[in-house]
């Protein structure tokens, strides 16, 4: 069921869908929106409570017309503790996160660790921008206001997260979520992502299940990467996604359903943090 609510004064929109079981909330990458965990969402409602916004800014989640705008890692932390007392959701969830979604989710785990069960920590990083990297995305999001248009994220954004030889399917489906977006929303998230902390320093202290997917050929988080940050958490199980690039989920989502199924019963199991 697709729904709404007023946060901050702008309608913060999520799909929400499964009754039973525990609650799994689905956090998205960038510049994507809720519908990159359209097979997650089909598959896995049959067994838990899937809830998964559009975050602020992106998707059908407006975030106004402010062109200097930033929504900060911490504000969408925020906003989805702000969606889960909305739904008066005190239990803990397990908390996926794809890229933008993992920076996310350690911001969520900084401020509000008794809220998470377990996590999911999809195709994402632990380190901040480099000064260039972070320069690099400010300038693009003040081109992007100023242009008023999706066009310059898709061209700097596409060729680093789609895989190579996408099917034409995988980049209509990009293109849907970017271009539901605003040029404000892109841009507030741009800087958001360009101005976030590093959360290496929180891996030790994190003893909840955490099962880490990554992709063979991902080019902004290499197995590599993510195995070593991974290997800093006490009770990891870290999976690396043949043939994928950063998008396992939409790029094989038998496969990385059936690995997030087989975690399920250790994801859900007593907290142990
Ligand atoms: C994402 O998929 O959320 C972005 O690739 C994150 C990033 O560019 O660092």
């Amino acid at each position: 069921m697709h729904l709404t609510f007023t946060l901050h004064g702008q309608p913060y929109h999520y799909y929400q869908a499964g009754q039973t079981g525990p609650i799994l909330l689905m956090v998205h990458g960038f510049p994507l929106s809720h519908l990159q965990w359209q097979p997650q969402i089909d598959y896995f409602q049959k067994q838990c409570r899937v809830v998964v916004p559009d975050l602020r800014g992106l998707g059908k989640s407006n975030s106004g017309t402010d062109p200097n705008l930033t929504i900060s890692m911490e504000d969408h932390a925020d906003d989805l503790i702000a969606l889960l007392d909305h739904l008066q959701i005190t239990e803990p969830v397990i908390l996926m996160g794809l890229s933008m979604g993992g920076y996310i989710a350690w911001q969520m785990l900084r401020k509000y660790a008794s809220r998470i069960k377990s996590l999911v920590m999809c195709h994402t990083r632990v380190i901040a921008d480099t000064p260039e990297q972070s320069q690099a995305r400010i300038k693009l999001a003040a081109e992007t206001c100023q242009k008023q248009t999706a066009q310059l994220v898709e061209d700097v954004m596409f060729p680093r997260i789609l895989p190579p030889h996408a099917p034409a399917s995988l980049v209509e489906l990009l293109r849907k979520m970017s271009r539901t977006t605003t040029p404000e929303g892109l841009a507030a998230n741009l800087r958001g992502i360009a101005s976030r902390q590093a959360s290496d320093d929180l891996l030790p202290k994190i003893n909840m299940p955490a099962l880490v997917i990554s992709g063979e050929f991902d080019a902004i988080s290499s197995p590599q990467e993510m195995g070593d940050w991974a290997r800093k958490m006490a009770n990891h199980r870290f999976i690396a996604i043949p043939g994928v690039s950063h998008l396992s989920p939409l790029e094989a989502p038998d496969l990385f359903n059936r690995h997030l199924e087989e975690a399920l019963p250790w994801l859900t199991g007593p907290k142990n943090c």
